[in-house]
């Protein structure tokens, strides 16, 4: 008889961004003329740099000409794309990361979600809550945690973030083994400085624990003092697995390419505590289960990095941050206190009432989709996250809606 991975079980009905997509078509059907203003997911809505889309076309023409065509590539990504990415996002900003240390993946969400196959299954996982929520359940799926009671999993160590620490969460408590940081955060918009950052890299350095640290949207740091990269950081390289994507950078949500880096430094232990290193059993993986990323997609992905194309994605996350301060300006005006926005494109908002009352109230008030903070975890029930990932003519009327709703 077949049977399931009973874990599977576990996991609440269904993944946040697919319940809300019901719910906001559920209203669409019952108001088939009434225009809907999304602000809940991130999905970016600009279109690709034009550094991007040139690189593409020449390399669709590549693959018409038998001279130049290309079958597989490398699983782990073209040397093109890698050096490029080492040289621009790491060693120009003092990073000591090396292009083979980079695994070119098909987006952050994959990388972030598979990662956790290296580990073993009684490891001590900390997430933070709220948290995106990829972690926690790809962790579940593992079989990493026991039933959902009171809205949290047993067997996880959740590192709270609140208004009271700033949402950057303090070290557990507890021992754990494997870290999840999220920085600018996804879902709350804050930042980590490089003090708060170092003492996470000195805990998993004393606990002989990894930090799993997503940068996805690294590309909105406006504050020069803060750090990109986690390997910014002394003593990062061997404790720290990074995870970017050019979703968010670059507009690539619907083109798919991103990357991982794994240092040849990381280490961890089986269980007759022989060290092993990270970078091989990645490699490992990503061979197996991985064929690269399309050809004209990585040399989408490398044009970023030209002249050009730095100013492009430059105009695209300050068009997206000029929406944010929008969005800022205009909810603390109605007396929501708000952070996030300035370093990231998500606008975490105190609601003065349960998360799914104001995600209904606004979507059925106003017609604007936003995302309950309660779906990301305990801590963030009575907040609405903002996505500041539209047009800034959608989201000044989306600001007005609102206004006239709740005003
Ligand atoms: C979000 O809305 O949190 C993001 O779109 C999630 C993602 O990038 O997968």
């Amino acid at each position: 008889m077949i049977r399931i991975n009973s874990h599977y079980t576990k996991l609440q009905a269904s993944y946040l961004f697919s319940d809300i997509a019901k719910r906001v078509a559920a209203f669409q059907n019952a108001h088939p003329d009434k225009e809907i203003i999304r602000l809940g997911i991130g999905d970016v809505t600009m279109p690709l740099p034009d550094a991007c889309i040139q690189a593409m076309h020449q390399a669709v023409d590549e693959m018409a000409d038998p001279e130049t065509f290309r079958g597989y590539g490398p699983e782990q990504g073209y040397d093109f794309l890698r050096e490029a990415i080492a040289r621009e996002d790491f060693q120009a900003r003092g990073a000591d990361i090396n292009a083979h240390e980079i695994f070119i993946s098909d987006g952050a969400k994959c990388d972030t979600g598979n990662i956790q196959e290296l580990f073993a299954r009684d490891i001590t996982v900390a997430i933070p809550d709220p948290v995106y929520p990829v972690y926690l359940d790809t962790n579940v799926m593992a079989g990493r945690t026991g039933a959902f009671k009171n809205g949290r999993y047993e067997g996880i160590v959740y590192l709270d973030c609140t208004a009271e620490n700033g949402f950057v969460p303090a070290l557990p408590e507890t021992p754990v083994d494997l870290i999840y940081l999220c920085f600018p955060n996804n879902p709350t918009g804050t930042t980590i400085t490089r003090n708060e950052l170092q003492v996470w890299v000195d805990y998993a350095r004393e606990n002989k624990a990894l930090i799993l640290y997503d940068a996805a949207y690294v590309a909105f740091i406006r504050d020069d003092s803060l750090p990109q990269s986690i390997y910014e950081i002394p003593g990062a390289r061997d404790v720290a697995i990074e995870f970017r994507s050019f979703s968010k950078t670059a507009g690539f949500t619907g083109t798919r390419c991103a990357y991982t880096v794994v240092p040849t430094t990381c280490r961890a232990f089986d269980d007759k505590g022989q060290e092993h290193d990270l970078h091989s059993l990645w490699n490992r993986r990503h061979c197996t289960k991985f064929n690269g990323v399309s050809y004209p997609i990585q040399r989408a992905a490398e044009a970023v990095y030209s002249e050009e194309g730095k100013k492009q994605c430059r105009a695209l996350s300050d068009y997206y941050l000029h929406n944010a301060a929008l969005v800022i300006e205009k909810m603390t005006a109605l007396g929501f206190a708000c952070v996030g926005g300035k370093n990231s494109p998500y606008i975490w908002v105190s609601g003065n009432r349960g998360s799914w009352e104001l995600f209904d109230l606004l979507l059925n008030e106003a017609g604007v989709v936003c995302t309950p903070g309660a779906g990301f975890g305990r801590c963030g029930e009575g907040y609405i996250r903002i996505s500041a990932f539209n047009s800034y003519e959608n989201v000044a009327k989306a600001m007005q809606r609102i206004e006239k709703a709740l005003g």
